[in-house]
């Protein structure tokens, strides 16, 4: 149960890097894919989570710039999932008001799933409530450089100059510009480390890890994070005198 005290302090922005879905599929001697797949549902249970708490952005990072290097039948397996997954989910999340929205270099993505990514958003587009992002062939460093050369860009073509460059307009060329920075980030599958996902905007972020395998993490996992961010206090390189009792 997440606490009255909690409710009051919840995260606007969570990110999630789902890990361990191998894991998971190796503990039950099955395939790679079997995780996978497995991995779908927790998707659910926390979009159906975040649209009952009123939280208004979920990230997720599905599948990241280095994950290209996995063996070819297992990428060619996730891309397919991938697919499915949107066409099966995307009334669903629909009818429940969530925007559905993909950062990363669909330059890379095979047709089919480029085009399942753009039906999804368009036909979503309108939607107010949940703004759920999906992180596919994304990578921090990626974003990070691609604005980068935007920014260059502009300079060359005169709309801008060095000087106009401050954070602001960095992260107004960033992928993830329309979102708030991140409050929540998420990790399941035991590893601490943040894997390249959003570098930018989880600059100030509370970081949740747990051994949960993703395919076992439920709506009650979720809440344990809530619980744990409400009891945490945010300084923003502050000092606690000057940020108040918690
Ligand atoms: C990591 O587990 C998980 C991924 C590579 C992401 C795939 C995520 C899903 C299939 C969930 C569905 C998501 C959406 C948005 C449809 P891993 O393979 O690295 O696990 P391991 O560390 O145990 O090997």
């Amino acid at each position: 149960m997440v606490s009255r005290r909690t409710v009051k302090t919840l995260p606007g922005h969570i990110a999630i890097i789902m890990d361990g879905n191998g894991r998971w599929a190796r503990r039950r001697a099955l395939p790679r894919q079997a995780g996978h797949r497995a991995g779908i549902k927790p998707v659910r249970n926390v979009v159906h989570r975040c649209v009952e708490r009123n939280i208004h952005t979920l990230t997720v990072f599905a599948f990241s710039s280095e994950n290209w290097e996995r063996p070819v039948e297992e990428v060619k397996g996730l891309m397919t999932l991938f697919v499915d997954a949107l066409r099966r989910e995307v009334d669903e999340l629909h009818e429940n008001n969530v925007r559905l929205q993909f950062i990363g270099d669909r330059s890379v993505l095979n047709s089919e799933l480029c085009a399942a990514t753009v039906a999804a958003e368009e036909k979503t587009r309108e939607n107010t409530g949940l703004v759920l992002t999906v992180a596919v062939a994304y990578g921090g460093r990626w974003d990070l450089t691609q604005a980068a050369r935007e920014l260059a860009r502009e300079i060359v073509a005169g709309s801008i100059t060095p000087d106009d460059i401050d954070e602001d307009l960095f992260a107004a060329h960033l992928t993830t510009a329309s979102l708030p920075t991140v409050d929540l980030l998420i990790r399941t599958g035991g590893e601490k480390r943040v894997s390249n996902f959003l570098l930018w905007d989880i600059a100030y972020s509370e970081v949740y890890f747990t051994d949960v395998l993703w395919p076992d993490f439920t709506a009650t996992e979720l809440d344990q994070a809530l619980e744990s961010y409400a009891a945490r206090q945010r300084r923003f390189g502050r000092t606690s005198d000057q940020v108040g009792p918690s």
